[in-house]
């Protein structure tokens, strides 16, 4: 009698744990949603209207224009800010970078989409790229028309976006960007178009894989360090060192890079015309600066390319190449750098590795 009861539960425990497994199978992921505003929260009174105000709707709306998005992965919404994002600062950045890395830490949380104007999501991307502590998939996505407007890009690109982050092939992938069906690595990606949805683009390397219709298939992935590879950490930072940009032309006069040693500007990144070369008028100012100890860093406004070290600017200068980063990149890469160390050397290294 007591071998048949001992037979019975060890059954039912048999059959618990393959409802378990079973469950476990085809358990949805879950996805949390970070909205900050944007184009994709914006509104405008007609559907041809190009006069649209961003970040007029909440992260609850966005959600329930897209349904289907259920069928991909348990989501929830929390706004973050809801600001159009040619206003982010470094208080939103902080807030956010902290969330995201309070939510991954959670096993109940399988990857996050963050909502963002395309203005400056590419600098929210890369930031969060040096600065987020887990693998887990954090992806950004935007739109270039507004929520109300005919053709809106938003809830496809939502759709897509979550589908990367519900994605097991994502993990490891760094902060990614998904729009009109591209994927691209947070440190490539650039806003290439003011108006087209066919913007975001990275111009060295390409996109690193496709989203089509929620489905993903990755082709390459960044070597770079990012996230859980990388050494910066803001757990315990309320503000980030200024870092400004200089963007070089012809008869360049020298006054800004003036102005910034005078309002305490503790990083400059000169973007400089060819292969990030400097106007004498600016040179002399920036080895001044230099020798004041603000680190300089030189970028370039081409677009895309390599700066290379050159011996008359970085030896004689003492100054730092971005090498393939952006200006407005290299001035993250300098903020954060500058949070580790204010040696050159070691500065020059974290560019060559992030
Ligand atoms: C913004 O960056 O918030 C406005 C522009 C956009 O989202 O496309």
């Amino acid at each position: 009698m007591r071998k048949i009861l001992t037979r019975r539960i060890a059954m039912k425990k048999l059959v618990l744990l393959i409802c378990i497994l079973v469950a476990s199978l085809y358990a949805k992921p879950n996805v949390v949603i970070l909205a900050t505003g944007g184009t994709i929260a914006g509104s405008a009174s007609g559907a041809t209207n190009a006069q649209y105000d961003a970040a007029q709707l909440g992260v609850d709306i966005l959600i329930k224009a897209v349904p289907e998005i259920a069928n991909l992965a348990n989501v929830k919404g929390e706004q973050v800010a809801n600001i159009s994002s040619n206003n982010m600062t470094d208080e939103i950045w902080l807030k956010l970078a902290k969330r995201v890395n309070e939510l991954l830490a959670s096993k109940d949380v399988d990857g996050i989409v963050i909502t963002h104007g395309t203005d400056t999501l590419e600098e929210t991307a890369y930031f969060l790229n040096l600065v987020v502590k887990s693998d887990k998939p954090v992806v950004l996505v935007g739109a270039m028309r507004s929520a109300t407007s005919m053709s809106a890009d938003g809830p496809l690109n939502l759709y897509n976006a979550v589908s990367v982050a519900a994605s097991k092939e994502s993990i490891g992938n760094g902060v990614l960007v998904v729009l009109n069906d591209e994927i691209n690595a947070a440190r490539e990606v650039t806003k290439t178009n003011t108006s087209s949805v066919d913007t975001f683009k990275s111009r060295n390397t390409g996109a690193i894989g496709r989203v089509y219709y929620g489905k993903v298939v990755y082709s390459t992935k960044s070597l770079k360090k990012h996230t859980a590879n990388s050494v910066f950490d803001v757990s315990k930072l309320e503000a980030l060192p200024r870092v400004d940009i200089i963007y070089s032309h012809a008869n360049d006069y020298g006054d800004i890079a003036k102005h910034l040693i005078d309002v305490g500007s503790k990083g400059i990144i000169h973007a400089g015309t060819g292969n990030g070369s400097i106007h004498n008028n600016v040179f002399t100012v920036l080895q001044e600066a230099n020798a004041k100890g603000i680190k300089i860093v030189r970028s370039a406004i081409v677009g895309s390319g390599y700066v290379d070290s050159n011996k008359k600017m970085d030896d004689n200068g003492n100054f730092i190449t971005a090498r393939d980063l952006n200006p407005q990149k290299a001035r993250i890469l300098l903020m954060l750098a500058l949070t580790k160390t204010s040696d050159t050397k070691e500065i020059q290294k974290f560019f060559d590795e992030y």
